[in-house]
């Protein structure tokens, strides 16, 4: 199959169809651009599930609240296509935001509770965003398999409640964070932190080893545990505001009381303007 873009809502549902007609199963691994090894990493293991991986780039206009950084969010469209196709990713869909949403668009898909805390609870209708536009990418792309990162674990966990619960036969990939040297999460946003807050944000990831340090020693209390991530946060990111640290369960999202099995650490850490979040799995 040669290296397909499409760039109408149109074209790709007219490959799609194709696509199912002749038995071929897709792969969706849905971005917003400025593609980095974390997104190649996502591209090389839907590779692996299915005959054709479709990815897609749209900076999703829902999905930031007023203020956050829709206008400026970095957008590479030639770079993005370059790594698309050398990663291996057959085909792109690049849809036009006045075409995903038009003007008299008025449809949103909401997954409650789950969405209530944590990025939810910071950043008011931004999961509402996530979920409306994998829905429109889903129905239009129409996979068998879907593949995100464990980085976004909230908005990772709430798609996967989506997909069960709206019935869809899409099977759910969930891939680990991929990370610099220094343990920092790869993020698009990075490449605007200053010098000294890129090495003061290495501090996120060294807290969650922390936490997963004293968990594997035997600590359950999570007060201990948020005493020391926080203690290591301010030596190492003196900068550093923190959003949220929280203990959830895995799948539910619950808050655990105490460290249990399939228990994740999470936080938000904002440095300057930057928030940046990381996520650990320590029960
Ligand atoms: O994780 C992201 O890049 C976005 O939230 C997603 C899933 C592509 C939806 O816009």
């Amino acid at each position: 199959m040669k290296f397909t873009v499409n760039k109408t809502i149109s074209a790709q549902q007219k490959l799609s169809r194709k696509l199912v007609a002749s038995k071929k199963t897709i792969a969706i691994v849905p971005t917003m651009g400025s593609l980095h090894d974390g997104h190649r990493s996502l591209i090389k293991r839907a590779l692996k599930l299915a005959d054709v991986v479709v990815t897609t780039i749209f900076v999703n206009p829902t999905q930031f609240g007023p203020g956050e950084d829709f206008k400026r969010y970095p957008r590479s469209a030639k770079s993005d296509l370059e790594l698309i196709q050398k990663a291996g990713s057959k085909v792109v869909f690049i849809p036009k935001v006045q075409d995903m949403y038009t003007d008299d668009y008025r449809t949103y898909v909401s997954v409650h509770k789950l969405t209530d805390d944590l990025e939810g609870a910071s950043r008011p209708n931004h999961l509402r965003g996530v979920t409306t536009v994998v829905t429109k990418l889903f129905n239009i792309v129409r996979p068998d398999f879907a593949v995100f990162g464990m980085k976004d674990y909230q908005q990772a966990m709430v798609l996967k409640r989506m997909v069960a619960d709206l019935n869809w036969p899409i099977k759910m990939v969930i891939c680990p964070t991929v990370r610099e040297k220094d343990g920092l999460a790869l993020s698009t946003r990075n490449g605007y932190l200053s010098p000294m807050h890129r090495e003061q944000a290495t501090a996120l990831y060294q807290a969650l080893r922390i936490a997963r340090k004293l968990c594997m020693e035997g600590e359950e209390r999570i007060s201990v545990i948020l005493r020391d991530m926080r203690r290591e946060l301010h030596d190492l990111a003196p900068a550093g505001k923190v959003d949220y640290i929280a203990f959830t369960d895995m799948e539910t999202l619950r808050p655990v009381t105490r460290i249990e099995k399939d228990t994740v650490v999470s936080l938000a850490v904002r440095l300057g303007s930057i928030r940046l979040i990381d996520n650990m799995k320590i029960g």
